[in-house]
């Protein structure tokens, strides 16, 4: 890995084993893009990349070139990657390069999360410096290149290093001006209960975005996007990914020129932002991560994987194994006193479950959603001996004690809210909407943010938590800060991403051992920002079998199965009402961070023996499962959808466990394959099936088998007349590979 400046040729050439990032010094000052590709040479000139004229702030009116951070205002029509607004009133910038520094290993983003190193030698970074001349704003460029991935972390502070105030419209934290335009691109979209289905559109010309101005990152768009070529698939191909490492309101948006290049920016969206700079001040933009892969989708999401489980989480639970939890939300909701809590987990506990969530309705008085949040102390109606009390007695049953919290939220009907109304979001004079029967506390407000702190810490270091569940249930309506003048309440959004960016760190901080899982009504806030305070997130509140094969497929595009909390629930589902079998169910959660979200109590005796076997099957692959190499096999937004297959390898390649699974079952099936991929073409495989099975399909694939011919010939799918007839809809079958001894 190395980063070279071509002084002669103004180039800069971020470069590793696998990519090359070219920027450029054009003739005039500006920051021209050259390359983001495969790796190139070193020690070549690339400066006539630019193009055969120079291009640079659109003195060539209508046909402006590639730029690395346009600006509006300068003859460059196409969206801006920063727009300002001078003292007196114009938004004209000229940004030259006023100098650049090459750094060794990987800076933070101040105040925000990021990607990051553990040693110098894990990446390089160049920071280029562009400065308005009249203004004296300056745009700092980060680019991070990692040594051993086919990614790039950009980020950008803005600094006023003039003496006049000025407002920012606009502060992307990247622009990409592509070549072409010959592009799809990927979404991953949906609203609760089926987040991040992958939704693809060819690029037109105009602009094609997605977005959320909901104060989080949203059901609506993961703050993800790729661009892939229409021929490229799982294994081939080129594709870009853009991933923005923030939980509030963004923009990833693509626009096509009528000159046949595209670009894409990416960052906080402009709508509902504006922040006041005084002199000599900065404001940071946060990360995106961009991932070039020209080995098709599944290497893009490998590299995703590899960086945000091992150089975005923190703290000790990046790398320890995630416990098998039981989850109470489900299973009792909020009905519940301490002796059924204890025992549902005394009855997790015998299945071999390694964790007890109490989730909702264990603080206040709250009996429904109607009320007490933000009284963050013990019902002691429901729980006489408190919060203490119960977590030993769930300890003395044999599982660890998590507990569920929604720090950001204030119920009507609270103590909180009595005492401090204004902190709760909303404008003074108007009516406050209400979601969910609650507001939002004001996190932009250091205040709240110290109350937060300190209440919070008090119930985690009164007892025995090992684990927290974070919630967030509501959106952000009438956005206003009663803590900020008038001309900053553009600034109220960000601001408050980052109050609950502070409250996280300082929690994780006081409280290392405990693992954090975030959520936000199921997968609202399901993004790396989040990810790096709490390295798994509660994947979706569609617990659905069907259903989670689309909304885990999606996630996978851009988050590792590590992040990926998927439980089993009863049937009939509480979503949609569907009954699916329980190993059918066991078999789709198993692709992540596995767990239960119902009354085991209740279970008859034969499905608790189910639930038995299914927990120690887990426990035995449980490092595959979470830290494997997830691989996307038969996708279910391809055809009619009705098959989905993937498959988890370790990185050794010796195991491996596929996952195949048929929604609905159909009349006289032809005979099908399951071509893998992944595994060692010269290894050797016992292949078995779970559940154990005598059908014509395991008898069929048990045995030893190359891996050549597993991914060549494939998996026999077989079945005869009389099976099909028997097994149903929504069946689900693994294929546990392991790799014997050489031979
Ligand atoms: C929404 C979450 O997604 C659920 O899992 C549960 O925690 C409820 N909130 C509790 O109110």
């Amino acid at each position: 890995m190395s980063i070279e400046w071509d002084s002669e040729g103004r180039v800069l050439h971020l470069r590793n084993g696998q990519i090359s990032y070219l920027l450029r010094v054009q003739e005039d000052g500006s920051l021209g893009h050259l390359y983001f590709g495969p790796a190139l040479a070193a020690d070549r000139s690339y400066a006539h990349l630019s193009g055969g004229e120079f291009r640079g702030f659109g003195n060539r009116l209508g046909e402006p070139g590639r730029l690395e951070y346009p600006v509006a205002g300068g003859g460059d029509y196409r969206v801006p990657a920063l727009v300002v607004e001078h003292p007196d009133g114009s938004t004209a910038l000229r940004l030259e390069y006023a100098g650049h520094e090459i750094t060794r290993g990987k800076p933070d983003v101040p105040g925000l999360p990021a990607t990051y190193v553990e040693s110098d030698d894990e990446a390089d970074t160049v920071t280029v410096v562009l400065r308005d001349e009249v203004s004296g704003v300056e745009a700092h460029l980060a680019y991070t290149i990692f040594a051993a991935e086919a990614a790039i972390a950009r980020s950008v502070r803005i600094v006023n290093g003039g003496d006049g105030i000025v407002r920012i419209g606009t502060a992307m934290s990247a622009a990409l001006d592509l070549p072409d335009t010959d592009w799809v691109m990927d979404q991953l979209s949906g609203t609760w209960a089926r987040e991040r289905h992958v939704v693809s559109r060819a690029l037109v010309p105009g602009r094609q975005s997605i977005s959320s101005r909901r104060g989080s990152s949203g059901h609506e768009h993961n703050p993800f996007l790729l661009l892939r070529r229409a021929t490229t698939t799982e294994e081939h191909g080129e594709a870009i990914g853009f991933s923005l490492v923030y939980s509030g309101n963004f923009l990833a948006e693509a626009e096509v020129d009528p000159f046949g290049s595209a670009r894409v920016r990416i960052g906080i969206d402009p709508e509902e932002f504006r922040w006041t700079l005084e002199p000599g001040a900065e404001f940071a933009a946060p990360e995106v991560v961009l991932v070039y892969s020209d080995a098709g989708l599944g290497a893009l999401s490998d590299t995703y994987h590899r960086l945000y489980r091992e150089r975005l989480a923190r703290g000790p639970w990046r790398d320890r194994p995630r416990p098998v939890l039981l989850n109470s939300w489900e299973g009792a909701y909020f009905d519940f006193d301490e002796e059924r809590l204890v025992r549902m987990a005394a009855s997790a506990a015998d299945v071999g479950i390694e964790l007890f969530v109490l989730d909702d309705g264990w603080f206040g008085h709250r009996d429904a959603d109607t009320s007490s949040l933000g009284d963050w102390f013990a019902d002691r109606r429901k729980l006489p001996n408190g919060i203490d009390g119960l977590a030993r007695r769930v300890q003395a049953a044999g599982v660890r004690f998590g507990l569920w919290i929604e720090p950001e939220m204030v119920s009507r009907d609270s103590e909180l809210f009595r005492a401090h109304p204004d902190w709760a979001v909303g404008v003074p004079g108007r009516p406050r909407t209400e979601g969910r029967n609650q507001y939002v506390l004001d996190m932009s407000r250091p205040d709240v943010v110290e109350h937060l702190d300190a209440v919070l810490s008090q119930v985690l270091a009164g007892a025995s938590v090992t684990y927290v569940k974070w919630d967030m249930n509501r959106v952000i309506t009438e956005p206003y800060s009663l803590a900020l003048p008038p001309e900053r309440q553009g600034e109220f959004f960000h601001r408050y991403i980052l109050g609950v960016y502070e409250l996280h760190r300082r929690l994780t901080a006081r409280f290392p051992e405990i693992l954090f899982e975030s959520c936000a009504g199921g997968g609202g806030r399901f993004d790396p920002g989040m990810l790096a305070f709490a390295p798994q997130a509660w994947t979706s509140d569609d617990t659905d079998a069907a259903e989670r094969l689309r909304i885990q497929w999606g996630t996978s595009m851009a988050y590792p199965l590590s992040a990926i909390a998927a439980h089993v629930a009863a049937v009939p589902n509480h979503q949609v009402g569907r009954i699916t079998p329980l190993a059918t169910r066991a078999a789709v959660a198993f692709f992540g961070v596995f767990g239960y979200e119902l009354d085991p109590t209740a279970l008859p005796d034969a499905e608790r023996e189910e639930v038995r076997g299914q927990v120690a099957f887990y426990l035995a692959h449980r490092e595959l499962f979470q830290r494997g190499r997830f691989v996307r096999l038969v996708g279910p937004f391809d055809g009619d959808g009705n098959e989905t297959a993937w498959a988890v390898v370790s990185a050794d390649r010796r195991s491996a466990v596929v996952g195949h699974y048929r929604v609905l079952n159909r009349p006289s099936p032809g005979p099908t394959r399951l071509r893998l991929r992944g595994l060692d073409p010269d290894a050797t495989y016992d292949v078995s099936t779970w559940p154990a099975a005598e059908d014509t399909v395991a008898r069929l694939n048990a045995g030893r088998r190359g891996g050549d011919e597993l991914m060549s010939a494939g998996l026999v799918l077989d079945a005869t007349r009389a099976e099909v007839a028997a097994r149903g809809d929504f069946e689900a079958r693994l294929f546990v590979l392991e790799a014997g001894s050489a031979e």
